[in-house]
C-alpha cells in the first residue's frame, strides 16, 4: 500500500513519512537494534532480529506491495527515526477484518509528534485496506504509548498479567487494545 506524506514536527523540523523500501533494509536493521536497546517495552530484544539483510529487503518489498500490510517509516534529514506498521493477524474468513498495529521511535525523537503522525497514518491505511478493527498489545507500564493510543480512540478490552516474561525473570503485564475502524476512528 503506497504512502507518502511530508509533515512538520513540533520543533519545526521537516519529516517525511513514507513506505519502507527494500533499499532501507540496512538502516532499518540498525534502527531496529537501536530502538530495541532504548526501551524494554517492545516484544523482542535487540539480538532477536533474526532476518538477514537479504530477507529483510524481500520482506520490505513484499510489504510495500501488500494490499493489507503496511510499514511506514519517518525520516528526518534523511535519517530513519521511526517506524510503524499494520499486519493482518490471520488470513481466514473469520479474522480477515482484524489487523495488528506496532510502532517505535528513536528515543532522541520522542515528543515531537512523530508517534501521533505515524499512528494516524496507519489508522488511515487500515481503513483504506478495508479492515474493521485495529488491535495492539502494550506493556501496562508504558504510559506514553497508552496515552497515544487512547488519544487516537483505542480502548482497552482486557489484560494479560503474564504477557511477557523478561530475561531477568519478571512478568510484564500486557494491555489489549482495539479500535473499531468503521465507527470510532478519528
Ligand atoms: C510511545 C511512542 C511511540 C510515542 O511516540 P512520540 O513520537 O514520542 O509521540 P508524540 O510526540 O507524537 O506524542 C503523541 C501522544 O503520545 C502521548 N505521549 C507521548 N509522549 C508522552 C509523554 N512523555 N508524556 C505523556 N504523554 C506522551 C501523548 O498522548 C501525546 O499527545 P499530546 O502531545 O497531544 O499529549 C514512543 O515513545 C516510543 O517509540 N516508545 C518506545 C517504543 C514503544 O513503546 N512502542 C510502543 C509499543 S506498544
Amino acid at each position: 500500500m503506497f504512502f507518502y506524506q511530508p509533515i512538520q514536527l513540533k520543533n519545526g523540523q521537516k519529516c517525511i513519512l513514507r513506505n519502507a523500501e527494500a533499499s532501507d533494509a540496512v538502516r532499518h536493521h540498525a534502527y531496529f537494534v537501536q530502538t530495541h536497546k532504548e526501551t524494554d517495552f517492545l516484544l523482542t530484544y535487540p539480538d532477536e532480529c533474526t532476518l538477514d539483510i537479504i530477507s529483510l529487503e524481500r520482506q520490505l518489498k513484499e510489504t510495500k506491495c501488500s494490499g493489507t500490510d503496511v510499514e511506514i517509516c519517518a525520516f528526518v534529514d534523511g535519517k530513519l527515526v521511526g517506524s510503524a506498521g499494520n499486519s493482518l493477524i490471520r488470513n481466514c474468513d473469520k479474522m480477515r477484518h482484524r489487523v495488528e498495529f506496532g510502532i517505535s521511535i528513536l528515543k532522541g525523537y520522542w515528543g515531537l509528534g512523530i508517534g501521533d503522525a505515524l499512528t494516524k497514518s496507519c489508522i488511515e491505511c487500515a481503513k483504506n485496506a478495508g479492515f474493521l478493527q485495529l488491535e495492539l498489545e502494550v506493556v501496562s507500564e508504558n504510559e506514553n504509548a497508552i496515552r497515544l493510543y487512547k488519544k487516537h480512540g483505542f480502548v482497552e478490552y482486557g489484560r494479560n498479567p503474564r504477557g511477557f516474561l523478561s530475561r531477568d525473570g519478571h512478568w510484564q503485564e500486557l494491555v489489549l487494545m482495539r479500535l473499531e475502524l468503521d465507527v470510532s476512528a478519528k
